[in-house]
């Protein structure tokens, strides 16, 4: 170690993703010296590429309810102190045009470059000094907090855990939060890819060939979190906002029942159309609710290729329940490679939910994906990098 440069910050933190930078430039506008480091070669890769190259930056609609967590009371009071609103104040501050999608998410009109440039320049405006190409080797504690990377020592009495979860790994993702939280004794909830497709198994799969790229609003369950939200067929699955949402709530094992009529009553409907156009086939009537290539797989699969008037009582209640009781049961996720968040993390029973600082580590602060918090799609994700890495910046 002799002979690696030595410098002195009042905080480090690492990783420069959305919450380092906001813990950042927070601390850095009270006074703080702060040094982000990042082994990426280039900050906010996250950033860049989310909300397909729009980053959907926050969510009108943000409340503790839209975040998983082993403690769910947690994110309450971080929530509560950084709202979308001061995100926006932000925004307009520099002048980035903006607009609002769906179900209150907002995106840029530009592109998500816009946003990181943002951090990057209010980091500047204070000081931050932000070093990328650092690999961090090694964490020491002797006194203050020694952190090694492969050309220099930098030292501080409090360190910033903000280097995001196992998502992606090709993009910077490696797990170092969880290392170091264990190496500090802090615990950490078991991870899992969140935001994520599903896998088929065999016999799924064999029905759902050349369904791939079809799309439907569908009201999607597992136990009792329920979304309603399009639904895609995908090659090896199932994917689509509505998919991607329940995927944090479920558990390996566990089937996800989706109704594929979602609002409506199947069996009063297709009791209906046996009436209303008896010499129509299964495939006709079902592309009246649901779109052609699948009413062409459904039909036969569910009612036969008999004329509506030919379908007895006992066929229609099991299809009527197939199209909206679908227990679809996943062979597993795609994984990190496809994950757009990691569900758990570092346990937030451990943490202040004031400061992100653990309760039995001085100095020792954890911010944004790395910590036991999950978002809904749709802003919340980022909100949570930006509220909890405020909460820290004003406790450094
Ligand atoms: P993040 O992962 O962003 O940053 C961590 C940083 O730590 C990275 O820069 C990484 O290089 C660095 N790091 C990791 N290991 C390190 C090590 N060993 N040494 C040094 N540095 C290390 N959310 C949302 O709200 N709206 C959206 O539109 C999207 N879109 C989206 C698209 C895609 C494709 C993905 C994968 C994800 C999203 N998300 C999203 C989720 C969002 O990107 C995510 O929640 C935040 O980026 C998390 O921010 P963090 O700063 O916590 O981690």
């Amino acid at each position: 170690m002799s002979g690696r440069r030595r410098e002195t910050f009042d905080a480090i933190v690492i990783g420069a993703g959305a919450a380092g930078l906001m813990t950042a430039l927070t601390a850095g506008q009270r006074g703080a010296r702060v040094l982000v480091l990042d082994h990426n070669d280039e900050a906010g890769k996250k950033i860049l590429i989310s909300g397909g190259g729009r980053c959907n930056f926050t969510n009108r609609h943000v409340a503790p309810d839209r975040f998983l967590s082993t403690n769910r009371h947690f994110v309450r009071s971080a929530l509560a102190r950084y709202t979308p609103m001061d995100f926006l104040v932000l925004v307009e501050k520099h002048r980035i045009a903006w607009h609002e999608k769906t179900l209150g998410q907002l995106f840029c009109d530009g592109s998500a470059r816009q946003i990181l440039a943002m951090l990057l320049d209010e980091c500047a405006a204070v000081g931050v000094t932000v070093r990328l190409n650092e690999k961090v080797q090694d964490v020491r504690r002797p006194d203050l907090y020694e952190i090694m990377t492969d050309r220099e020592v930098f030292e501080a009495p409090s360190l910033v855990i903000a280097c995001g979860g196992l998502s992606i790994p090709k993009l910077g993702a490696t797990g170092l939060a969880h290392r170091l939280a264990g190496q500090f004794g802090v615990p950490v909830i078991s991870p899992a890819p969140g935001l994520v497709p599903f896998q088929a198994g065999d016999a799924d799969l064999e029905w759902m060939t050349g369904l791939s790229g079809v799309s439907l609003p569908v009201r999607v369950r597992c136990g009792k979190v329920a979304f309603e939200e399009a639904l895609l067929f995908t090659h090896r699955g199932l994917s689509g906002p509505a998919i991607l949402q329940i995927s944090s709530y479920w558990k390996a094992g566990e089937p996800v029942l989706i109704d594929l009529l979602p609002g409506q009553d199947g069996l009063a409907l297709l009791k209906g159309m046996r009436t209303a156009r008896p010499k129509a086939h299964a495939t006709s009537i079902l592309s009246e609710w649901l779109p052609r290539r699948l009413a062409e797989v459904l039909g036969p699969r569910l009612l036969g290729d008999k004329a509506a008037a030919d379908w007895p009582d006992r066929l229609l209640r099991p299809a009527a329940e197939a199209l909206q009781n679908w227990r679809f049961l996943p062979s597993g996720t795609e994984g990190y490679a496809k994950a757009e968040v990691t569900v758990g993390g570092i346990d937030t029973r451990a943490l202040s939910s004031q400061t992100m600082m653990a309760a039995s580590v001085l100095g020792f602060y954890a911010v944004g994906e790395a910590v036991d918090v999950t978002g809904w799609l749709g802003g919340y994700n980022f909100h949570w990098a930006w509220a909890s890495g405020h909460a820290a910046g004003l406790a450094l």
